[in-house]
């Protein structure tokens, strides 16, 4: 039977809450300006609301969102961030992981884990990453990239230990006839600047090479992308990664846009279909893409 999973990224919530004067540290500050002169411009609630109704009704398996629910991590973003993801539906069936922006400053470090715990909670009860959820015929696998960076950086990282337990899953998973997810806030390949990328990826892409797995999922570049990554015996690893699900057209190179992968099949002969639902120069919400990544 053919399993839906959906998946958004980035909605980035507006509008901004009025932040404290004692909130606006670090760099807090220069988000905050950033926000107020262009970002408040790009994303759009309406627009999020249309594509979350969209999606919801498309009735998908699971959904999967890769991180930046916030823009500068203020305590009322992650308070925001629970409830738009219930908005989506119960934490069983929406799974989350943390952006570069839900980890914009240190005093936010825990803010993820207590606001959104439920939605990035391993099967087993597992805190923290990498953590697994099956789902179908899925394991859905969630990262954390997002570190605290200075200002004007946006870099991610995973990290040595989190590397090694992310090979040791892939490897438990293998003979489980399961079809592996990934998910990931940062692109593992991209062509933004330095200063925004994946600072370990040349280790994920190893991890990824070496024990495979049948899909990756990203944001962060907000842009719709698609790399293959070397797999395991000369098999080829897609890299999906999806535009800000609240972007207005024609104020972002992508605009608002989600998507959702039917799986079917056993390990070795899964069939895939991916199809891209987004907003276009109307505002309404359309398929744009259909694309067959395996089958
Ligand atoms: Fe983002």
């Amino acid at each position: 039977m053919v399993f839906t999973l959906a998946h958004l990224s980035d909605p980035h919530l507006a509008p901004l809450p009025a932040p404290r004067w004692s909130e606006l540290i670090g760099k807090r500050v220069t988000g905050y300006i950033n926000w107020q002169r262009r970002r408040r411009f790009i994303h759009d609630p309406a627009v999020l609301a249309k594509i979350v109704a969209d999606l919801r009704a498309q009735a998908p398996g699971t959904i999967a969102v890769t991180g930046d629910l916030s823009n500068i991590a203020l305590p009322e973003e992650f308070v925001r961030g629970r409830a738009w993801l219930a908005s989506l539906g119960a934490p069983p069936d929406v799974t989350v992981i943390p952006g570069n922006h839900d980890a914009y400053v240190r005093a936010a470090a825990a803010e993820p884990e207590r606001c959104w715990g439920d939605f990035m909670r391993g099967d087993d009860g597992t805190r923290g990453f990498p953590f697994v959820r099956r789902r179908g015929p899925l394991a859905l696998i969630g990262l954390s990239s997002a570190v605290p960076t200075a200002p004007f950086m946006a870099t991610g990282r995973l990290g040595e230990a989190q590397l090694a337990r992310l090979a040791e899953t892939l490897v438990a998973l293998a003979p489980e006839n399961v079809f592996r997810v990934v998910l990931i806030h940062h692109p593992p390949v991209s062509q933004a600047s330095r200063h925004k990328r994946l600072t370990d990826a040349v280790q994920f892409l190893r991890v990824i090479g070496t024990h495979g797995a049948e899909l990756v999922l990203h944001g962060h570049d907000h842009l719709h992308m698609l790399n293959w990554l070397d797999g395991p015996n000369e098999t080829s690893v897609p890299a999906v990664g999806v535009p800000s699900a609240s972007a207005a057209w024609g104020m972002s190179k992508d605009a608002a846009a989600y998507n959702l992968y039917a799986i079917d099949g056993v390990p070795g002969a899964w069939t895939c279909e991916m199809t891209s639902r987004g907003v276009g120069a109307a505002g309404t919400v359309m398929q744009q893409r259909r694309l067959k990544l395996f089958g």
